[in-house]
């Protein structure tokens, strides 16, 4: 197919909705031509089709850190490949998914030692809880169903992972098919006390006695587990305040619940950390993780667990499948063998002591946008941060398009939800490249304020 087949093609398919776009206003992007359609990518920097380059401030969607067209991860991929393309996972294995997960738990906290691979963040969540339930069950403890998510979390979009988030416009039409038995502990930001921390704010550990009210009104027996983001990604990077993960663990510890975090997003080096559970010093029961582990090339989750929570399923006769649950692409390995050279080259370089290197950077830059007026909030924890925009009653679905158009026309592609723009740039950004992208956000910001 030439280029200009192609193009053609696309330009009818986009016309035509062929491609129902997830996560997007379908109408409008088909509506608006070559600007929204990626061609290629190197790099921090994408080129849309219509010639124009663009800074990518959240690595791609929070998932490829080290850069797109790695020249070392393509040829693994075509290695493996030729190697091995794919073999099943039931009641077999290969070499590159049994190192991957040895070579995973080692760089977890201690106590989590294995690994149940998935294909994305959805699946990893929607395993976790039920391995969370099973556990419960197989310790003749069945009465443990209960799941607690928590306001504003956002864990995918499966059946489980929907029911234990907390974001309203991901639920309202699935309302009445939710999970049974799930409850929800309260978001842990509060602008009136942390507006304008940098890293984690320093008030805020009492907001996970909240769980103890939950404790209360369902009885610590009825609990299975309680899922949650270390640092909540998708609705804006809200930080966790200095002591409360710590607090979540010790009323977890005390009433036998599982603490699951999420860590699909901070898992991989985004705290400048193997994981944000070792930046915050709180080790849980359950780590979920997806996108960076592969850069996302090839998409790819899991779960590592406990000893204590691998052990419970391993019983029973030696013959039986003790855990009746996988995906065809479990451990795939072209992501496998990804994932081994994304692990190689983060260690090579040292990512974790560049990610902490380049976090003050991005927080001296973010922060110094305090003085636009449409400015309400600005917050930061690793190479992530947040703007959040004094809300624009009515327009805010508007703003937030054009926000993104005006950061297409100055060179950043911007991740707007609602008044909030969130920024995860890739771990191989310079220094320069981290203040180029906010000078550009300063820009678009500007002109947004003409507007609204
Ligand atoms: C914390 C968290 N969990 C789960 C998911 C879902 O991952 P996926 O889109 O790969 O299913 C995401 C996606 O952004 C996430 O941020």
């Amino acid at each position: 197919m030439n280029e200009l087949k192609n193009e053609s093609l696309c330009a009818v398919a986009m016309s035509e909705g062929r491609n129902w776009l997830p996560f997007s206003a379908n109408r409008l992007v088909n509506g608006r031509g070559d600007h929204r359609v990626v061609a290629s990518a190197k790099g921090p920097y994408y080129t849309m089709a219509d010639g124009r380059t663009v800074f990518d401030t959240l690595s791609g969607l929070w998932c490829t850190p080290l850069g797109h067209g790695h020249p070392r991860i393509v040829e693994a991929l075509r290695q493996q490949a030729e190697t091995l393309d794919f073999a099943p996972g039931f009641q077999m294995t290969h070499a590159p998914a049994v190192t991957l997960a040895a070579r995973i738990a080692k760089m977890a906290p201690e106590g989590l030692e294995h690994v149940f691979f998935a294909n994305s963040g959805s699946e990893a969540v929607d395993t976790a809880l039920k391995i969370a339930i099973g556990f419960h069950k197989l310790r003749g403890d069945g009465g443990r169903f209960r799941l607690i998510g928590r306001e504003r979390g956002y864990h995918g979009v499966g059946f489980g992972g929907m029911s234990v988030g907390g974001i309203v416009s991901n639920r309202k039409m699935f309302a009445t098919v939710m999970m049974p038995g799930v409850d929800h502990l309260r978001h842990p930001y509060d602008h009136a006390h942390v507006a304008f921390s940098k890293g984690q704010p320093e008030w805020g550990a009492c907001l996970a006695d909240d769980l103890e009210r939950l404790v209360a009104l369902h009885d610590a027996s009825t609990i299975a587990a309680v899922i949650v983001e270390p640092v909540q990604g998708s609705t804006g990077v809200l930080v966790p305040p200095v002591g409360y993960l710590q607090k979540l663990r010790e009323i977890c510890t005390k009433h036998g619940i599982l603490l699951i975090f999420d860590e699909v997003i901070t898992g991989f080096g985004r705290m400048g950390e193997n994981f944000a559970s070792q930046r915050f010093g709180v080790t849980p029961d359950m780590i979920t993780f997806a996108k960076a582990v592969t850069n996302g090339i090839v998409p790819m989750g899991g779960v590592i667990v406990t000893s204590e929570i691998y052990k419970t399923f391993m019983n029973g006769p030696e013959s039986a499948i003790e855990f009746a649950h996988g995906y065809t692409y479990s451990g795939h390995p072209l992501a496998a063998a990804v994932a081994h050279t994304v692990l190689d080259i983060m260690e090579e370089e040292g990512i974790n002591g560049r990610v902490k290197a380049l976090e003050s950077v991005l927080e001296e830059e973010v922060h110094a946008l305090r003085d636009l007026k449409s400015v309400k909030d600005l917050r930061n924890i690793g190479l992530t941060a947040a703007i959040e925009l004094v809300p624009a009653p009515e327009k805010s679905a508007l703003r937030s398009v054009q926000l993104f158009e005006y950061g297409l026309q100055k060179g950043v592609l911007l991740r707007v939800t609602g008044d909030i723009i969130s920024f995860g740039p890739p771990f191989i950004s310079t220094p320069e490249q981290i203040k180029e992208m906010i000078q550009k956000v300063r820009k678009v910001l500007l002109k947004c304020e003409e507007d609204f």
